[in-house]
């Protein structure tokens, strides 16, 4: 294996349709890596089906069976440890992560968030995009740093929202973009075209002053 091919650990909790849909262009030849290893830190997360049909090794760690998020955290780094990892994707990781974690692989995390950063962090994003009547919502892709949901954001997909919506509808209508911002920001990282360094975010060696908006151009780079 080239030094710099991308080798991806996958860190899940739930149904993981983030990670079949990098998995799927990894498969389809579109993004130049390869997923080492899935980490759920839920033993029923249909994630881990996923991944043992695709032949992924897996492992589960589960956050009650530690007495702090250090000791969790460690554990995490130490699984990882055989693996030559360049980069760590969350994909629906319903856990936060500490600096233990996060120092172990500086400007290598990616999150998806569903919602526009720096709008609406934290949970239940889409009941509270409609509580508050925005008329557009979205997801992000971002680099992860030692502050919840506030690293430097990558890229962003924005959907209308409209007034037949509910939860459902609404996340749903995000979910498909998430299945295109995630495995394209991936794609780029892979190439060497996305660079985070000291929180700041290059893209082709310059520096990113504002996150990209996904056009169908950045759709055409995924195929
Ligand atoms: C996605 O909405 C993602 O933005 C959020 O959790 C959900 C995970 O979905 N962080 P899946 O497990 O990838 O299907």
């Amino acid at each position: 294996m080239q030094d710099d091919f991308c080798s991806i650990a996958v860190l899940v909790s739930g149904g993981g349709s983030n990670l079949q849909s990098i998995l799927d262009h990894i498969q389809q030849g579109h993004i130049n890596a390869n997923i080492a290893c899935v980490i759920s830190s839920n033993p029923n997360a249909y994630s881990l089906v996923r991944a043992k049909q695709a032949n992924i090794p897996t492992h589960v760690i589960e956050h009650t069976r530690y007495a702090s998020r250090e000791a969790f955290d460690q554990e995490l780094v130490r699984t990882l440890e055989v693996y030559n990892i360049k980069l760590i994707v969350l994909a629906g990781f319903m856990r936060v992560l500490s600096n233990t974690f996060i120092t172990a692989y500086p400007g290598r995390i990616l999150n998806i968030h569903p919602s526009l950063l720096p709008k609406f962090p934290g949970l239940h994003t889409h009941q509270r995009v409609l509580e508050a009547n925005e008329t557009e919502h979205g997801c992000s892709v971002h680099f992860v740093t030692a502050n919840l949901d506030q690293g430097p954001v990558v890229i962003q997909a924005k959907v209308p929202v409209k007034t037949t919506d509910n939860t459902e509808r609404l996340a749903a209508r995000v979910l498909e973009k998430e299945h295109i911002i995630y495995p394209l920001a991936v794609k780029w990282f892979s190439q060497n075209k996305l660079i985070c360094l000291d929180n700041a975010i290059y893209f082709d060696n310059e520096p990113l002053s504002t996150h990209i908006i996904l056009t169908t151009k950045h759709e055409i780079e995924l195929q």
